[in-house]
């Protein structure tokens, strides 16, 4: 299923009409709405003004298309801040308040915002409830994208005391977990407690993490109660949020997701790659710059998917330039279906694209739609009717979703370990989250990321990338299951206080390999030095654990001889950061193991299964050839996949 986000708003109503006709022309069913409309629909307080939004909502469905109404909460109009000023937020970086003039200007823990938003939602939710054409809702939008999720306000240093005594319940307990007679941080009251920010130098590592759980369940506090709302007066519609990427929410996404009917994102393989490969050599952000990185776009996808385990949206697709990264280049010709198809071959059960037309003013007025100001279509209109086409003649949305053999395990905390403690500059949570999916993907594996929480049964191999903060219930769940497991380095690093186990790293992870980590230490990239496995030299070194390996195997070792990946049973402990030739042949070794196929058909080339469909995934500029077995069932492309190019197979056979 298609379908586009939409701002009647933004255009004259004599539009509308025709432009409801060409969506339905186009094949779309949905249209988002609504996301960002406070200002027209409460034009004064108390004053709900919703004679347009119905006649928008009429003649959307008099063409047949369905409304997925965004509540629009992401940007309180400015009689509300001016009446409240308290709702904006402080940025915590330089205690400065952000101010009106955006979006997103809103603390989360302002009592008197979520008393407004549930207002606007509710008024929003009776009206439209019950209203036969629109199917579904959309809470706020992406949620804590600009750096959002803290805040630095008096309102959130008093929510922070009283969630500290909730937490902790007592002083002397909070001292202690915290370490806090290290340079005479105690506190007497929770009332003296600030928040870990304005300090001369470091603050307690403690404090930070308690600070991020502490923003996490502001958000999650925020967004619950408008879940229940529209729940209220919408019976039977579904409810979505559309997620930016998961390492950027600064929150537990698996909670925030818990209350959803399913999880949407945003995609922008363009806007991402351009951000993620800053500062890379020109010759590899050249490669990827039109294409997006082959693994960016599924990175997300795969994430989005596992928060609840099932289907997701793509909410917003990307269909030509963006206006916000540092460059803008245009997609390749061809990649507006390519990505349409990844997203389905990745789970997806709807694309919509954004936008429906480019706004000729304001802030996005540099960004694609389908359409440009003066109504011609763009590049993207008729590869969005090819994608179309294909996923009905694949009925690719039929195709059930089947767990994949691999899991990786991803949660907030390890990200807020690794923000709150570097070490060395190489250690960063998502990119070696990054580097072990991208591995796995290079050999053409289907990677469902799962939680501490979630179901390990279906998995053969479970691999945890950067897991510092582990507690008893895991480590009793991976002895009960039969999984391989896979820690990469920092596992069990830290206690759930963030301090150092006292038994040493891995902690808890001991009962499962009985090892001691020594001592860290972590070197610049130029100083690289290297690793030896299966008598082959890899790289390693710039972040290196001492490993007393007891009675464990050892893998691979450091130039020194010294212990670098050690194994007991069906644990294996990854000491180090390696390189990508590294995990590729080490994840290959291990899924032969296990009797899960492999596709090593490239750098460029991905491998993707959906239910019986074999996807190939062609990033590179240049034709590849598919060593598929001849007999092979193809149902698009052939096994010579041309540039940016998708082949289709039936799994069985292959
Ligand atoms: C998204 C956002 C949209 C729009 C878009 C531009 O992150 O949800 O409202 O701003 O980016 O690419």
């Amino acid at each position: 299923m298609f379908g586009v986000c939409y701002y009647p708003e933004h255009w004259q109503q004599s539009q509308w009409d025709q432009d409801a006709a060409m969506m339905a022309e186009l094949g779309l069913t949905y249209v988002r709405i609504g996301e960002f409309a406070w200002s027209r629909l409460e034009p004064n307080p108390g004053d709900y003004d919703f004679g347009w939004l119905d006649a928008a909502v009429a003649t959307l469905t008099h063409a047949g298309l369905k409304v997925v109404m965004g509540t629009p909460t992401a940007t309180p109009p400015k009689w509300l801040i001016d009446q409240y000023p308290e709702i904006l937020p402080v940025d915590p970086d330089t205690s400065r308040t952000r101010a009106f003039g955006s979006r997103r200007h809103y603390d989360f823990s302002s009592a008197v915002y979520l008393r407004e938003s549930l207002r606007i939602t509710e008024a929003l939710a009776k009206r439209y409830g019950n209203h036969k054409g629109v199917v579904g809702w959309q809470t706020d939008n992406e949620l804590c994208c600009h750096d959002t999720a803290l805040s630095g306000s008096a309102l959130a240093r008093d929510a922070f005391q009283d969630w500290c005594q909730q937490h902790y319940t007592s002083i002397d307990k909070l001292n202690n977990d915290w370490g806090n007679v290290f340079w005479s941080m105690e506190y007497r009251d929770f009332n003296e407690i600030e928040l870990p920010i304005g300090a001369v130098t470091e603050t307690s590592p403690a404090h930070r993490l308690a600070y991020r759980r502490f923003s996490s369940h502001q958000v999650i506090a925020y967004h619950n109660p408008m879940v229940e709302m529209i729940r209220q007066h919408a019976p039977g519609k579904f409810i979505t949020h559309n997620f930016i990427p998961m390492n950027e929410t600064a929150v537990d996404n698996f909670a925030l997701a818990a209350p959803l009917d399913f999880t949407s994102y945003d995609n922008y393989p363009l806007g991402r790659t351009d951000l993620l490969m800053t500062g890379a050599p020109a010759d590899q952000l050249r490669r990827y710059m039109r294409t997006g990185h082959p693994d960016f776009a599924t990175y997300y996808h795969d994430q989005t998917r596992g928060l609840l385990n099932r289907g997701f949206w793509v909410m917003e697709q990307q269909p030509g330039p963006v206006n916000w990264a540092n460059n803008n280049p245009r997609p390749a010709l061809g990649m507006i279906r390519f990505w349409t198809l990844e997203a389905f071959a990745h789970g997806a059960d709807c694309v919509c694209y954004f936008r429906w037309r480019q706004a000729p003013f304001a802030q996005e007025q540099m960004h694609a739609g389908l359409l440009r100001p003066d109504n011609s279509k763009t590049e993207a209109w008729p590869e969005a009717e090819q994608a179309m086409a294909e996923v009905a003649a694949l009925d690719i949305g039929n195709q059930l979703l089947q767990s994949a053999s691999v899991a990786i395990i991803t949660g907030a905390e390890g990200l807020w370990v690794s923000d709150i403690e570097k070490q060395g500059q190489a250690y960063d949570f998502n990119n070696v989250q990054l580097s072990y999916y991208s591995a796995l993907r290079e050999l053409g594996i289907n990677v469902d990321f799962i939680s501490v929480n979630s179901d390990f049964t279906p998995y053969s191999i479970i691999i945890a990338p950067s897991l510092p903060i582990v507690d008893q219930a895991f480590v009793d769940k991976c002895q009960t299951s039969t999984a391989q497991f896979i820690f990469g380095p920092r596992a069990g690093a830290k206690t759930s206080e963030f301090g150092y186990p006292i038994s040493l790293p891995p902690g808890l992870l001991q009962q499962l390999i009985p090892i001691r980590i020594l001592s860290v230490e972590t070197l610049r990239a130029d100083c690289m030095e290297s690793l030896c496995w299966n008598k082959q030299q890899y790289q390693s070194g710039r972040w290196c654990e001492q490993i007393e390996a007891g009675e464990s195997e050892v893998l691979a070792r450091y130039d020194d001889g010294e212990p670098a990946v050690v194994r007991q049973d069906r644990t294996t402990y990854i000491g180090t950061l390696t390189n990508r030739e590294f995990l590729l042949d080490f994840f290959q070794q291990y899924c032969r193991q296990a009797n899960i196929q492999t596709f090593r058909f490239g750098e460029d080339i991905r491998v993707c299964q959906r239910g019986d469909l074999m996807f190939a995934f062609n990033y590179s500029d240049q034709p590849q050839e598919l060593p598929l077995d001849s007999d092979i069932s193809l149902l698009l492309g052939s096994s010579h996949i041309e540039p940016h190019g998708v082949t289709v197979w039936r799994a069985s056979g292959s």
